[in-house]
């Protein structure tokens, strides 16, 4: 290799500058991704605040997008404006959302025929850089020019307000608005229509930074972008399941499964806007993240699991390092990751157990709505959760609870003292790991023929119903609302016979 070098033994073949930046546009972005993929580079310069301005001028109209992040020098400016400017092999910064030096170019070029970005450090002055289609077009050559086309300085004088920062404008939006005029009221329509589209996609995208205080505040058009939560983390009827770490070389993955409400659980406005933009059953699964970047909304991730409407309140939240990200199969614009091979089996039972969960909501659900003459359904287990913790407890409104403790109060203690034992003890951690491992080999309880033991134990109850004060139907009634002996509704009707 290195003889044939010496021997002059190749042709340097360089890559045509006007074929290449037109094969650019075709990445797959649309204008939600591009600017995500910017934001990106905002957050990684330090921004606090990202100012986006969508201004509409028919064919002349443009964005830019401004952040108070520590921007760069000249030298850095010039190297960022370069195609890869950084190699993907590059070990990055814990925190650094980018890898393959390429996200501001693609992303600009697939929505834009002009790329100028305005930028300046601490106590500099702005330094300006701009990529221009036709003009690389016209002289074949690299050529990256000094300075911002002509009228469009202005565009660029935002930056003043911010002590370090910048900015990237966006001109000759030909994909967006092409060569219509501004009183074009369809493409216009359209143009306001996108901003929607971006501020859901971004609210979705950078959730969790803009869900923390003093971190990081987007603005579009001077409103600013709230944050909308997939897991709904805040509603008292969401289920965390237990968070799981799964670790390969010193990289570790952290899963936390989340269960959603049933939408008797929550207000209407909640329920339609936790769907987010493709609705519920699109929204199911795994929610990746990388650095806490959000890349995949929803998706099975090609477990062979399918979109399942049973299953839509399964939402499985994923934090990947930026050191996993070849094994992830992280693409250039960020939308894309899949689940190496070592981690399939996990993510799997992982996704199996969620679903399983989300099911059953409904499988209870329509128990209840089956039994509308009825009281609601009674557990013997309740789950509780107090300072973010889930405990389970058991039902102190149990009938056969009840009855076990209208006894003497010496005796009344001891049994107390034995629930709470078992209350205390509940091996939460093992039944999740044994029923995990085996989902569908886990027990129903009494399940199968009725056995002499569930039928004592039926009687038992029946005689605590009568007992307080029911009459033989409505004791029966009621037992058809309890676990197990709804399974058994025919040896219930023959009680008290
Ligand atoms: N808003 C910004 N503030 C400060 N520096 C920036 C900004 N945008 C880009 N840069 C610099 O320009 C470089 C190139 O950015 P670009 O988005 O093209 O690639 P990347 O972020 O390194 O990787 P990726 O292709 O994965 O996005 C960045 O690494 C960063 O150093
Ligand atoms: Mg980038």
């Amino acid at each position: 290799m290195i003889c044939d070098q010496l021997n002059d033994g190749y042709d340097l073949v360089e890559p045509q500058a006007p074929a290449m930046l037109e094969s650019l546009r075709a990445f797959g972005y649309n204008i939600q991704t591009a600017i995500a993929d910017l934001i990106d580079n905002s957050i990684s310069a330090g921004a606090k605040n990202v100012w986006l301005l969508f201004y509409w001028d028919g064919s002349e109209s443009y964005v830019s997008i401004m952040d108070d992040g520590k921007g760069m020098t000249e030298e850095e400016l010039v190297n960022a404006m370069r195609l890869g400017s950084r190699n993907p092999l590059d070990e990055r910064e814990p925190n650094d959302l980018g890898r393959f030096g390429l996200g501001l170019k693609t992303a600009s070029f697939s929505q834009c025929r002009r790329l100028t970005v305005c930028t300046k450090t601490v106590n500099q002055n702005s330094v300006t850089r701009r990529w221009d289609l036709d003009y690389v077009s016209q002289t074949r050559e690299w050529r990256l020019l000094r300075s911002a086309a002509l009228n469009s300085e202005d565009r660029l004088s935002c930056l003043d307000k911010v002590q370090s920062g910048t900015v990237v404008l966006w001109e000759g939006m030909d994909r967006l608005v092409g060569e219509t005029k501004t009183d074009d009221s369809k493409t216009h329509k359209r143009f306001l229509e996108i901003i929607e589209d971006v501020e859901n996609h971004l609210a979705m995208v950078f959730h969790r930074f803009l869900g923390r205080k003093n971190n990081l505040q987007i603005w579009i058009n001077d409103r600013l972008v709230k944050p909308w939560d997939p897991f709904l983390t805040n509603e008292k009827a969401t289920q965390w399941l237990p968070e799981e770490n799964l670790y390969f070389r010193e990289d570790k993955v952290v899963i936390q499964p989340y269960v959603l409400p049933h939408h008797s659980k929550v207000d209407q406005l909640t329920y339609e806007q936790a769907a987010g933009a493709n609705g519920w059953n699109a929204q199911q699964g795994f929610y990746v993240y990388r650095n806490q970047r959000m890349l995949v909304a929803g998706d099975w991730l090609g477990l062979g699991l399918q979109r399942d409407e049973h299953c839509k309140l399964a939402r499985i939240q994923v934090d990947l390092p930026n050191s996993m990200d070849s094994d992830w199969s992280i693409d250039v614009k960020k939308s894309r990751a899949r689940p190496p091979a070592f981690l399939r089996e996990d993510f799997k039972r992982i996704a199996k157990l969620t679903r399983g969960r989300a099911t059953d909501i409904y499988r209870y659900r329509g128990k209840v709505i089956a039994r509308k003459s009825s009281a609601s359904y009674l557990f013997t287990w309740l789950k509780k959760v107090k300072h973010g913790k889930v405990f389970y407890v058991i039902n102190p409104d149990h009938p056969l609870v009840k009855e076990a403790l209208n006894i003497p109060i010496e005796y009344r203690e001891v049994i107390k003292a034995l629930l709470r034992l078992i209350e205390e003890t509940v091996p939460v951690q093992q039944i999740w790991l044994d029923s995990a491992e085996s989902l569908d080999k886990q027990s129903q309880p009494f399940e199968g023929e009725p056995s002499r033991e569930m039928i004592e134990v039926m009687s038992q109850v029946y005689k605590a119903l009568i007992k307080s004060g029911l009459s033989i139907i409505e004791a029966r009634k009621r037992l058809t609302t309890m676990e197990p002996f709804q399974y058994f509704e025919e040896l219930v009707n023959r009680l008290g016979e």
